[in-house]
């Protein structure tokens, strides 16, 4: 394991702003990204194009060992990253609350999840990277040098959702949203492998109340206290 470069791991439920703050950073530090929600997004699109069945767990993590994912640099700075699967670009599609649902449902198969570990990984690069998820700090990154554990009210957390959605001219209905990203939250904190919790060194922020640049300054002044 190499601990020579340094990891922040932010992790926390949905709607959070986990993905601006990742983006932030990056970019300020140089940093590689890991958005390990796209990759199950990812996994749960391409076993739809296949026609598979989410019950077919074999023959997800089959899928999933042989997956043709990239994310690529787009030049723009808020949405630095298109995700592609078999060379399209699926970064809309991956995008949808539909593809979040999915991604949470295959997200409780511990095969699966131990089948995409080696890939997560091999984000961690030189100069640095930050990893955005829900078991980055717990289980994936845990030598993380720093760790982050961002959350919200879910009111707060559908209503920026639902803006982000907007803003992409994805149509989606407020109160479903609330409903859905509630549904999802329960069953990644419920679910056995790698629940959605606070590492135990994870530095927790509530967002409620805070700007996106309040989180922001306040990110990178641990971040620069403890990576220097
Ligand atoms: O972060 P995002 O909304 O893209 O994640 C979609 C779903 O993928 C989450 O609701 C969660 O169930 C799952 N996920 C996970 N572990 C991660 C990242 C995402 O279980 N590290």
């Amino acid at each position: 394991m190499n601990n020579s470069i340094p990891v922040v791991s932010i992790d926390g439920p949905s709607g959070a702003g986990k993905g601006v703050i990742t983006q932030r950073l990056a970019s300020l530090k140089g940093y590689h990204i890991l958005d390990s929600g796209a990759i199950y997004r990812v996994i749960g699109l391409a076993a739809r194009k296949d026609g598979l069945d989410f019950k077919n767990q074999s023959g997800l993590v089959e899928l999933a060992q042989g997956l043709d994912i990239s994310f690529r640099g787009t030049g723009d700075s808020e949405n630095p990253l298109s995700v592609w699967l078999r060379d399209q670009d699926v970064t809309r599609e991956v995008r949808t609350n539909e593809a979040g649902v999915d991604a949470s449902k295959l997200a409780s198969i511990s095969e699966l999840r131990l089948a995409i570990r080696s890939l997560q990984r091999s984000f961690k690069r030189s100069p640095g990277l930050v990893a955005d998820g829900r078991d980055m700090g717990t289980v994936v990154f845990d030598e993380a040098q720093v760790k982050f554990f961002l959350t919200a009210s879910p009111e707060a957390r559908a209503e920026r959702r639902y803006k982000q959605l907007k803003d992409k001219g994805i149509d989606v209905s407020l109160p479903d949203l609330f409903l859905s990203i509630q549904n999802r939250d329960l069953s990644d904190m419920e679910r056995e492998i790698a629940p959605l919790e606070p590492a135990r060194d994870a530095v927790i922020i509530d967002s409620t109340a805070m700007t996106i640049d309040e989180v922001f300054y306040f990110v990178l002044s641990v971040v620069e206290e403890k990576l220097g």
